[in-house]
């Protein structure tokens, strides 16, 4: 399928979706945001996919919200229309892993939709910010909330109130990516690594993101047990008794996600 502001492509069991408004440094204007939540709906559901990976450009992950769209917005118009904000939280709410590979600036939204995914892996130039204050308005697509979760609430605190970028060494020691890679390999890297998800069991891995995710949401006790009967389930799979089969008997396993 053609897309205007998003490139596409399959690669076996891996869909990579590269932003791609070059003009605009993949500024998210509502045609965007619309194209890109089609894509994850799509790739979600398609059962060849196993992992999705989100990318930019080399200078741009992504800069942020459009602000040439926003400027003449009144209160009224964003609340009615959800405008901006609408469809932010699907990226949030995919059910298979879902890679940020980011190269360049991710900042204000571009930052948000970064850690919205499963995990992010940096280029060396990646810098993260959250300077939607320096414009006279706030993240609003979950920055202050995720940002504080990764960073912690002082560092959170003072890249949400002065707007200052942090560079990819400064966001692998505070935990926002998962590491570096050089920038002219980040997508042939997250390419790879996508794939090494997308070999392992579906179902598996699913659930573990389900269970990594309720950390964020539950308390201990609570996500222990729901890791626990997750676990427990895994054993009706036909991928556990070949996994571990294929462990004991010193050969490769054949996955079939069932
Ligand atoms: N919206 C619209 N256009 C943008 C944009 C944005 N967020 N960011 C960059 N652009 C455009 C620029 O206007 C420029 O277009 P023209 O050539 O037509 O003038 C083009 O992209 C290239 O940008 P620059 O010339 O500014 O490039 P630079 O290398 O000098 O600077 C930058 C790069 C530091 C990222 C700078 O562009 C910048 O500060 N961008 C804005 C970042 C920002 O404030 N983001 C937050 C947006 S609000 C938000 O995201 C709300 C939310 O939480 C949902």
């Amino acid at each position: 399928m053609a897309y205007e502001t998003l490139l596409t492509e399959v690669d076996e069991a891996v869909a990579i979706i590269t932003l791609n408004r070059p003009d605009a440094l993949n500024a998210f204007n509502n045609a965007l945001m619309d194209e890109l939540t089609e894509a994850l709906d799509r790739f979600d559901n398609d059962a060849s996919i196993g992992c999705i990976v989100i990318t930019g450009s080399k200078k741009a992950f992504a800069a942020g919200a459009d602000i040439k769209e926003m400027r003449e917005q009144s209160y009224l118009d964003a609340y009615y229309a959800d405008f901006i904000t609408r469809n932010w939280e699907r990226a949030s709410r995919m059910r298979k892993p879902v890679i940020a590979a980011v190269s360049g600036y991710a900042l204000g939204g571009g930052c948000e939709l970064a850690m919205m995914c499963d995990f992010i892996l940096a280029a060396e130039n990646a810098k993260f910010g959250q300077p939607e204050i320096t414009i006279g308005v706030s993240p609003g697509a979950g920055g202050t909330q995720r940002l504080t979760r990764f960073a912690g609430k002082s560092k959170a605190m003072e890249m949400c109130l002065t707007g200052r970028m942090m560079d990819a060494e400064e966001a692998e020691r505070c935990g926002l990516v998962s590491r570096i890679v050089p920038t002219d390999d980040l997508v042939d890297e997250a390419r790879s690594v996508a794939r090494k998800i997308a070999s392992l069991p579906r179902a598996t891995a699913m659930m573990t993101k389900e269970m990594v995710n309720a950390a964020y949401e539950t308390t201990l006790s609570q996500g222990v047990m729901f890791e626990r009967r997750l676990f427990h389930s895994l054993f009706a799979t036909e991928d556990q008794k070949e996994g571990m089969e294929a462990f004991v008997e010193k050969r490769e396993p054949h996955f079939k996600n069932r």
